[in-house]
């Protein structure tokens, strides 16, 4: 039983490797809780609060565990609240932890990186272990620590992580992100909410949850504005007080089981999905021939009647396409009738999961550089790769090894489509991300053993 009171039995959570029986529509209902690229942060701006936070909603997932587990180092109390799935997080008596307690967490997860700003404000120093996260690229760190500078941290990297403090206090700094990246705007507003004086930060990352983010820290008693253009004004205070706040719901898992539908020829129930938050991927699910029904309390996913049909898609920051929708998608284009090009610009590393569909019968060829086209919308990035898929090809079962999160989801949704059986292996990292998956995947009707 985890903080959050999982149902999950130990023994599934710790599953690795899954033997599934493909060829049967995935059907029912599944709950979405609170998001995974929300949760994380929000936990760790409790951090700059005066008082208790409590946080609804969390999902019970490893990248969770993680983040509480760093933040009792530091002299957190975290406890389960009176809600099912919410968090009392107490910063009463927040430390200094040691350098084994913080370096037991290396290598674990990348949000280690965002106690930066706020362990500076109330300790005067920081130390973050080496990072973890999804191998999808070289994912630096370099917007973060240039951000940090500008605020006045003194940066010393070290062989085992990165070592910081700032002796005068950190002061409201002019910053352009070179890329809106989310990490680093999240680097910044969890920074400048406490720095002496304005920070402006242009070239911000906009995603929902970002704006969630800046939800939270309004609610500690921040003064945060934001201007058309991705420029964010956040005005310094000297002191911020507890939060009580039900995190936004986990778009990337609601647009994971919405292909899962597609893909199976099933039909979802995604509760907690929302409209407004998904707008993009709403249309290109339509577009490729998927058929879907908005209620308040959720979405309803499905195959249309016609065949799916191909489609261009480039994946880009907010409100562009997810970087993190392209791969269940991909499982689903190698079902459509034509070519689909799905270009991903976000990271330099994130089509490599699609060597396992070509072993399970799906004709994908990557392009390291991409493919130039008039028709592109989004510029062209020195890092992007293009993924052609030339499609109907039926799948079948293989033996397939999970690459990292999001590339993990879309190899089980693809072996739950194929004809026969498959063994995938290294499941476990897909319980970084998606909470209750096994259980979730029974209650729709997939056939399946834990074998490892
Ligand atoms: N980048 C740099 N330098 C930096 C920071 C980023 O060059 O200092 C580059 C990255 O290498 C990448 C691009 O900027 O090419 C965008 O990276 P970003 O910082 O936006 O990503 P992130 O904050 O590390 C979060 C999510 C990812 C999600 C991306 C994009 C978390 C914990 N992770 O990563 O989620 O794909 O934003 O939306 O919030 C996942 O959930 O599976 C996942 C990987």
């Amino acid at each position: 039983m985890t903080l959050l009171g999982s149902t999950e039995t130990r023994q599934r959570v710790d599953a690795d490797i899954l033997e599934i029986r493909g060829g049967r529509p995935l059907t029912g209902q599944v709950d979405v809780r609170g998001a995974k690229n929300l949760a994380t942060k929000a936990m760790v701006a409790s951090l700059l609060g005066e008082t208790p936070s409590i946080l609804r909603d969390v999902p019970d997932i490893r990248d969770v565990e993680v983040v509480r587990s760093l933040l009792e180092v530091h002299g957190v109390t975290v406890s389960a609240g009176e809600e099912p799935g919410s968090l009392v997080l107490d910063p009463a008596r927040a430390k200094s932890a040691n350098f084994e307690e913080i370096d037991a967490h290396a290598g674990s997860s990348r949000i280690p990186i965002l106690f930066c700003g706020p362990l500076l404000h109330l300790l005067g120093q920081a130390f973050i272990p080496d990072l973890g996260g999804c191998r999808i690229g070289d994912r630096p760190i370099d917007f973060h620590l240039d951000a940090l500078r500008k605020f006045g941290a003194i940066v010393d990297k070290q062989p085992s992580g990165i070592r910081l403090s700032a002796p005068d206090g950190l002061h409201g700094a002019r910053i352009e992100l070179p890329y809106p990246s989310v990490g680093a705007t999240e680097q910044v507003l969890l920074t400048a909410v406490k720095a002496r004086g304005v920070t402006e930060l242009r070239n911000a990352a906009i995603e929902p949850e970002i704006m969630d983010l800046i939800g939270v820290l309004q609610k500690m008693g921040a003064i945060i504005s934001y201007e058309p253009n991705r420029v964010i004004f956040i005005e310094g205070v000297e002191e911020l007080r507890g939060y009580d706040h039900r995190s936004l719901f986990d778009r990337n898992e609601a647009v994971s089981w919405a292909c899962a539908a597609l893909v199976t020829d099933g039909e979802i129930f995604v509760k907690g999905a929302r409209q407004y938050e998904l707008l993009t991927f709403l249309n290109v699910f339509r577009k490729v021939g998927g058929d879907f029904d908005i209620t308040d309390d959720g979405i309803t996913f499905r195959r249309g009647k016609s065949p799916l049909k191909p489609v261009m898609v480039e994946t880009d920051v907010h409100p562009g396409f997810m970087t993190d929708w392209q791969q269940p998608l991909i499982v689903a284009l190698t079902q459509a009738e034509g070519t689909s090009v799905v270009h991903e610009t976000v990271y330099e590393n994130r089509l490599g999961f699609t060597h396992a569909l070509n072993q399970m019968g799906a004709d994908i060829v990557v392009h390291p550089n991409g493919i130039a086209d008039p028709n592109r919308r989004v510029p062209r990035r020195a890092l992007e790769q293009a993924a052609v898929i030339n499609g109907p090809t039926p799948l079948h079962g293989a033996d397939i090894v999970v690459p990292d999160l999001r590339g993990g989801y879309a190899y089980v949704i693809a072996a739950l489509a194929a004809e026969g059986t498959s063994r995938v292996s290294g499941v476990k990292i897909i319980a970084r991300g998606y909470e209750k998956f096994l259980d979730k995947l029974s209650a729709l009707g997939a056939d399946f053993d834990v074998v490892g």
